[in-house]
């Protein structure tokens, strides 16, 4: 292995030479003569790393996966899967992420580069014991050394900043499978507005489309898709297409036969398109590990883009298989040989599984080949040993295809499969969860870990995706939405239907009331997005990234949201309340509705485990000591939020210092250094504050401040403020 170091201390330790994955901006590293840290073993053709775990160690990161904050106790693999079902008997989920933290007596961090398979056993088959099994010989290692904050921060950087969608995308979303024709997404705008709910923007799934078939639009459905663009964006609501891996076979169908004529699909053994079978029936797959592919898939959103689309979601790009021409052919034959025969548990199990394994099968990706293109020029891969770059290059070809219609606009861009290469191009939904109290729960541990990752733009199916919702799992859902930056609501086919209108009148108020102090977030949020994003930062963190104690390192249902506040949602049905745990006193902030904030509904609680009421339509929010939460006056839309009226809730024991980034939303200028700072200071002398805003944004005119001592008593400041600076934006 050669080993490298970085200016900062960053060690790079090369074994072989790793498939260009394009993760790393950063390249400044120089040769060392640092040694590895664990015990290294390569057989033949995959490599086994092993490191000492103390006993009470903690393991951070792994991105997209199942089970808690803390991964240690499970095996997990890195290797994008199709499997709607997250239950923890899994192993992965649609990303791959190989970045994770050590945290004990040393810090430790470390991401492998690497585009196939690996197994973590992290303290399972020995709870001692990290051990990792790469499925290949060719990988780079990163190993970061610090505190929590400084190895993430270091990973970060060195991965470059991750994608930032356009404003409007911190607004409510609604999705469903589907809404299949105009009409339908024509009423359901309709029904926000008839009830009054912020949304930005609505979802056409698989149904829009003709057969399936990618960047078409069924006429019979929607006979006029410019006009229905058209009307939503006079509503100012975003239609947001969904785009799939699998090109349908079929003739006359120009993406199929543009992509056969320039042999721009994946190929089989045989150097002939690989087939595959997904939604439409028979497709091929873009091979978008090849550059002049992705220039030409990315290429193919233009059209949308010209009438006016502004954002996509991309899906099935594991990629997922439902079945290739090969192996439904073995599983029929298997069945047919069983016919007449006494099925005994052997046989009659090996009979179920022989259509159960047919999807999405090893054997298939092993027959599918790529020409990548790497610096030596076209590189013959199988398919499995690259598997985790598929998703990921669909959606940078389409990243890249965006940059080349307007290269100063930002789109909008969700994807399913992913890779940390990946958090540069697009977000993140976290695939097909279910209406369970449980994947309330997966997600909120979820999104610390991508976080780390990268993907800070990121989200659930909120509500639940599979099966049933009831009213108080949504709303319950949505108190925790209410603060991921990805806020949807999406539900499949022949699920009970979950818009915010269609429990009972009380339900509907309640989730009226969470979108709009959503809505009233949007501040905090964004600034908190952006900075988070800019300085390499985690939004979400474990509240061990902040606290030193060691109950904050056992907390596995609180998180840290930004620098001021930390959450602490309600996930378990029929629950009134919940016990939570503060590292430091905090001013509780319960809220029921942004209009309710003059009923002052603050709490002062000190530090130790507290039981708190939080009947179904409250969520609590705790505000940390000497910090300050920003809020604006909601709207029914993004676009019309504006800092004219700002609210700040502060608890002050001392004094607090918030500075609230804001840009443009829609471009790139704020890499220019084209945003607007508001500085906004409380000192508290005695019983009185003195508090001052100094900002650049021109907006910001009136600013009213509940300040909360450590008495727990409010007070309530005004101030108008006179603007002196240049607008910057
Ligand atoms: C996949 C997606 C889901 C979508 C469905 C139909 O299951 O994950 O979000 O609704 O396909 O397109």
């Amino acid at each position: 292995m050669k080993t490298f170091i970085s200016p900062n201390g960053v060690r790079k330790f090369t074994s072989g030479k790793v498939l260009p994955t394009e993760t790393i901006t950063v390249n400044d590293f120089i040769p060392s003569v640092e040694k590895f840290k664990g015990s290294i073993t390569n057989n033949n053709d995959n490599t086994q790393l092993s490191f000492e775990l103390n006993r009470d160690d903690i393991i951070y990161g792994l991105g997209q996966n199942v089970r808690g904050i803390n991964k240690r106790g499970h095996i997990y693999e890195a290797f994008c899967s199709d499997d709607p079902n997250h239950t923890p008997d899994k192993k992965s989920l649609y990303g791959a992420h190989n970045f994770f933290i050590v945290h004990g007596a040393i810090n430790w961090g470390m991401y492998i580069d690497f585009p196939g398979k690996i197994t973590y056993d992290v303290g399972f088959t020995n709870s001692n014991l990290l051990d990792i099994l790469i499925e290949g010989v060719d990988f780079d290692i990163y190993y970061f050394e610090g505190t929590l904050k400084e190895i993430v921060n270091q990973f970060r950087t060195l991965i470059g900043q991750s994608y930032v969608p356009p404003k409007w995308a911190f607004g409510y979303q609604q999705c469903r499978w589907s809404y299949e024709d105009q009409s339908k997404v024509n009423a359901i705008a309709d029904g926000f507005e008839a009830h009054d709910i912020p949304v930005d923007a609505i979802y056409l799934d698989i149904d829009y489309m003709e057969d399936y078939k990618d960047f078409t639009v069924s006429e019979a459905r929607f006979p006029d898709f410019q006009a229905l663009i058209n009307t939503l964006k006079e509503k100012d609501i975003k239609l947001v297409p969904i785009i799939d891996a699998g090109v349908k076979i079929e003739k006359d169908y120009s993406v199929y036969e543009d992509g056969v004529k320039h042999n721009y699909f994946c190929n089989d053994n045989q150097g002939k398109p690989f087939v595959a079978a997904v939604w439409p029936g028979k497709v091929h797959f873009p091979d978008v590990l090849n550059k002049e592919v992705r220039e030409w898939f990315g290429n193919q959103y233009h059209a949308f883009l010209e009438m006016g689309i502004e954002g996509f979601w991309n899906d099935m790009n594991e990629p997922a298989i439902f079945y290739s021409e090969d192996g439904l052919k073995d599983a029929i034959e298997f069945v047919k040989n069983q016919e007449g025969k006494n099925l005994d548990i052997n046989t009659f199990f090996a009979l179920k599984d022989s259509i159960l394994n047919i999807s999405n099968s090893n054997k298939d990706y092993k027959s599918m080949y790529h020409r990548m293109t790497t610096e030596d020029g076209e590189l013959l891969v199988n398919h499995y040993d690259v598997h985790n770059l598929y998703g990921y290059n669909i959606t940078r070809a389409a990243d890249e295809g965006f940059k080349r219609f307007d290269d100063n606009k930002r789109f909008f861009m969700l994807t399913r499969a992913s890779h940390i290469g990946m958090a540069k191009h697009s977000g993140i939904w976290t695939g097909d969860n279910h209406s369970w109290w449980e994947h309330l729960k997966l997600n909120i541990q979820m999104m610390p870990s991508l976080g780390m990752a990268g993907f800070l733009y990121a989200g659930a199916d909120t509500g639940g995706f599979g099966f049933n919702a009831s009213a108080e799992l949504v709303v319950r859902w949505l108190e925790f939405s209410m603060f991921t930056p990805l806020l949807r609501n999406h539900s499949a086919m022949g699920t009970r239907v979950q818009e915010p209108w269609q429990f009972d009148d009380e339900t509907t108020k309640h989730l009226r009331d969470i979108i709009r102090m959503r809505y009233a977030l949007v501040p905090y949020l964004y600034s908190e997005f952006m900075k988070a994003n800019i300085n390499g930062n985690l939004l979400f963190s474990p509240l061990s990234f902040a606290f030193e104690d060691e109950q904050s390192k056992r907390v596995e249902d609180q998180l840290l949201l930004g620098d001021e506040i930390m959450l602490t949602p309600v996930y378990e049905q029929n629950a009134k309340g919940r016990y939570v745990y503060l590292p430091e006193d905090m001013v509780m902030y319960l809220i029921k509705s942004y209009e309710d904030l003059e009923s002052k509904p603050f709490e002062l609680l000190h530090k130790g485990y507290h039981h708190i009421e939080l009947d179904t339509h409250e969520t609590a929010v705790f505000i940390r000591k000497n910090k300050l939460l920003v809020l604006t006056k909601p709207h029914n839309r993004v676009s019309q939020l504006n800092n004219d009226e700002l609210v700040v809730i502060g608890f002050v024991e001392s004094a607090a210092e918030y500075n609230l980034y804001n840009d443009d939303g829609s471009s790139f200028d704020f890499r220019d250094g084209k945003f607007t700072k508001t500085n906004f200071k409380v000192v508290k002398e005695q019983s009185n504050y003195s508090v001052s805003v100094d900002t650049n944004d021109y907006s910001v005119s009136a600013v009213t401040f509940y300040l909360i001592d450590d008495l727990g008593d409010c007070q309530v400041v005004k101030q108008g403020i006179v603007q002196d600076k240049p607008k910057l934006v």
